[in-house]
């Protein structure tokens, strides 16, 4: 162990300086851990208190996949990590270890240099090649991973999801059963007995968006006439949540996805309701009306509705089939569809959605026919 010796007695000149002074003192290792204490709470607290508050807004964690690749990108990362903090608890120690044994006692301490050590073969390799292959690990583990992400061939089998980013708002077209909605993508859940991945073609209609559900797989960007693309193998049912991840303007935060794993069974009951013609429901006729009079139609296509024919904002032939408002911004009931209806820009302000300006009982006829586009 001589080449340690060696090693700490270089980085043993600590002496009386300031830092040294300081480290010494009682009261700044008191106030230290004072607080570590009060932002360990803090974080405590603050993380879950956010995460109760509104479960559309949850940070989603990176560490519990539930899908591959996720999986696969969280085992490298908790790789990674394991490696850089084993390589921070042997440099940290040496020195602090270093700090603490060969610190200036007092005055009466000698100040002369300690003796200089070169060219001792043991300390070269032991700085050189264990870095070496820890690099060598990195590259070929993460090369492995990356092959898996990228290498994807979409099979016959795979379900085949189109999402395309608007500002502010996701659309979400499945081609092979001419379905389009908005902002919630439904997705089967693999089975794992017959992988088949379902693949996401994610492109823009206006500018940059990004695409990230932790929990599923990693981020991709979506980028004007250009198609990126995703798979997801989800081995767990749920509603996972993700986020815009480029800033593509003012409501870029409120850019929400949810993604919905089903069972087999409750997705092909989800598309079949969704390739289901929309419902004539003669009691709302007067809301259908207002809606196109009010040029709502311009924005918003709803299926078998003369004059709703617009793409700009997300399609409403099953607008009630949704959990959310205003791509996640709030809950899709009553009270916060009349705030949206009367101001979208309440809920979302700078989303593209102008205040139309209607009046109360225009607002109950649209409502009540929206209502019932399930
Ligand atoms: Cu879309 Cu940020």
């Amino acid at each position: 162990m001589n080449w340690l010796k060696d090693l700490v007695t270089q980085t043993g000149q600590a002496g009386g300086c300031a830092p040294a002074r300081m480290l010494r003192r009682p009261q700044f290792w008191r106030k230290l851990l004072i607080g570590l204490v009060v932002l360990a709470i803090y974080a405590l607290f603050f993380g879950t208190a956010q995460a109760q508050e509104y479960p559309v807004h949850a940070v989603q964690n990176i560490f519990a996949p539930t899908s591959l690749p996720a999986e696969s990108l969280a085992f490298l990362s908790k790789l990674v990590l394991a490696i850089c903090a084993g390589v921070f608890v042997i440099v940290g120690g040496l020195l602090t270890y270093g700090i603490i044994r060969y610190r200036r006692r007092g005055p009466e301490d000698d100040a002369t240099e300690p003796p200089q050590v070169y060219g001792s073969t043991a300390i070269e390799l032991a700085w050189t090649v264990p870095p070496i292959l820890i690099v060598v690990v990195l590259v070929l583990v993460t090369a492995r991973v990356i092959g898996e992400i990228n290498g994807f061939q979409p099979l016959g089998n795979n379900e085949q999801v189109r999402i395309i980013g608007h500002r502010f708002w996701w659309e979400v077209r499945y081609p092979r059963y001419q379905v389009v909605t908005a902002n919630e993508i439904h997705v089967p859940l693999n089975d794992r007995t017959q992988p088949a991945a379902t693949q996401l073609i994610l492109e823009s209609a206006d500018v940059a968006h990004g695409f990230w559900v932790p929990k599923l797989a990693g981020k991709s960007w979506l980028v004007p006439n250009y198609r990126n693309q995703l798979w997801i193998k989800p081995f767990q049912k749920g509603i996972y949540l993700g986020n815009c991840t480029v800033l593509c303007g003012p409501q870029h935060a409120n850019m929400l996805i949810r993604v919905v794993v089903q069972a087999p069974d409750d997705y092909n009951r989800w598309l079949d309701n969704q390739q289901k013609a929309t419902v004539e429901d003669p009691n709302v006729a007067e809301g259908r009306k207002a809606f196109v009079q009010n040029t709502c139609g311009t924005c918003h296509r709803i299926q078998n509705v003369a004059g709703a024919d617009g793409t700009f904002g997300p399609d409403l032939t099953h607008f009630m089939s949704r959990e959310t408002l205003g791509a996640g911004v709030a809950p899709n009931d009553k009270e916060h569809l009349r705030s949206w209806l009367k101001d979208p820009q309440t809920l979302k302000p700078g989303c593209l959605m102008p205040n139309m300006k209607l009046d109360d009982q225009e607002i109950d006829l649209i409502l009540a026919f929206l209502r019932t586009l399930k």
